[in-house]
């Protein structure tokens, strides 16, 4: 047994996955051997992924359609639930909102405790067909607007853009936002995902894991950096303003979102793809500002620091891509979390399959030889 403290756990093995591995040195992703350059390429669509990381394999045609019906026909939210989210403060953070309503469905689910893998996948698939509509319903609501009904034409992309802005998106941003979902459907051990396994491992019900992994995502240092990298932006104003903020900003020893990773000490693949995406959708949109301070941010910026081997992470160019096609600041991290569903239900399933309760151990810094002193002889 190892005695030594690795603080944050890092580079400890903590479990086995099949579903994504990441190779950090050189900067690959692959979801099941898969390279996720090759989904994009493809024109995949994110419910192929889901369906390749829930069942080892990409389905035919004919599961594929099934399964969209299945996630389709599980769009629209129980009576109750619709009721609550409308009784919501308006001035509620979206992540608390997708948190408290995944911790609310449980309470409508006939059968949440069972963790057998038909059972599982049930869930899985609920939960990853609501997490659309009850974001778009809150944000809806909050700007004093009705709803807009789920459509079963749609995938799931185009579904919740069209729920979110009531009106059909589009082609460049449908396709932006698909590829989005899928680049970030899923990455190895990341702090939600090791968060959801570890309330999986009590034999806890998925709810609680997914609400747990929800409430770890909304940290600054893990889902929340879009909404940061945003307002770095807005700050920039203009291409030409991003050489001097980012030699400022190093000057202060302050960091600059979107940079870095963990993982990644070369160009996140993710971040590439999502270059070009934003780039496609910022032509469709004809609002090029947001993409053109980006990328002036991203030249300034990684010409310095890619020595310490710094680069841009999966969130620089999400901001800009997710707002131009109406994903409000607010919104960007619970989005990660519509696409993410899909790898924390997939490495939920592999942790009840396997399972082992999750208990490190903790070293003992504090006092010794201490004695409890009666309260009427403290001083
Ligand atoms: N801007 C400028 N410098 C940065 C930086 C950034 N975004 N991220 C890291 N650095 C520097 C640190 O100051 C440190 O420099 P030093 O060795 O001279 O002290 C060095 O790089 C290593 O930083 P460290 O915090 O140990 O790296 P990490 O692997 O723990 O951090 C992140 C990874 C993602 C937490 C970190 O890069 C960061 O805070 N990035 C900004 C937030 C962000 O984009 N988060 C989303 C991640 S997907």
């Amino acid at each position: 047994m190892a005695d030594q403290l690795i603080k944050g756990l890092e580079g400890v093995i903590v479990a086995q996955t099949s579903s994504s591995k990441i190779d950090g040195q050189n900067g690959r992703l692959f979801y099941r051997g898969v390279p996720i350059e090759e989904f994009v390429e493809n024109n995949a669509l994110y419910e192929e992924v889901v369906y390749l990381l829930w069942h080892g394999r990409l389905p035919t045609r004919s599961e594929l359609d099934q399964f969209m019906a299945q996630l389709a026909e599980e769009r629209p939210l129980p009576e109750g639930i619709a009721e609550a989210i409308r009784e919501y403060p308006r001035s509620a953070d979206p992540m608390v909102v997708l948190r408290t309503t995944v911790s609310l469905m449980a309470m409508y689910d006939e059968n949440p405790d069972d963790l057998s893998p038909d059972n599982l996948r049930r869930i899985a698939a609920r939960l990853l067909a609501r997490f659309p509509t009850i974001l778009a319903a809150f944000h809806r609501l909050r700007q004093g607007l009705e709803p807009v009904a789920p459509r079963k034409d749609l995938t799931h992309a185009a579904n919740y853009l069209y729920m979110l802005n009531g009106e059909e998106p589009g082609p460049r941003s449908v396709e932006g936002v698909n590829a989005y979902l899928v680049l970030l459907a899923d990455h190895g051990m990341n702090a939600s995902t090791f968060t959801a396994r570890v309330v999986a491992g009590t034999q806890a019900d998925m709810y609680g894991a997914i609400t747990a992994a929800i409430a770890s995502l909304k940290g600054p240092l893990h889902g929340g950096a879009p909404p940061r990298v945003m307002a770095t932006l807005e700050k920039i104003g203009s291409p030409e303003n991003a050489e001097r903020f980012v030699e400022e900003a190093l000057e202060r020893h302050e960091r600059i979102m979107g940079i870095g990773h963990r993982v990644y000490k070369t160009w996140d693949p993710r971040a590439k793809i999502l270059r070009e995406m934003a780039r496609n959708i910022a032509e469709e949109t004809g609002n090029r500002k947001w993409f053109e301070i980006a990328h002036a941010l991203e030249q300034a910026a990684v010409s310095r620091l890619a020595s310490k081997g710094l680069y841009t992470n999966v969130d620089f160019y999400t901001a800009p891509l997710l707002y131009s096609v109406g994903v409000p600041v607010d919104l960007m991290t619970p989005t990660f979390a519509v696409s993410r569903i899909a790898g924390w239900t997939t490495h939920l399933m592999e942790q009840y399959a396997d399972n082992r309760l999750i208990r490190p151990r903790a070293e003992y810094v504090g006092p010794v030889d201490e004695h409890y002193i009666p309260v009427e002889q403290r001083g």
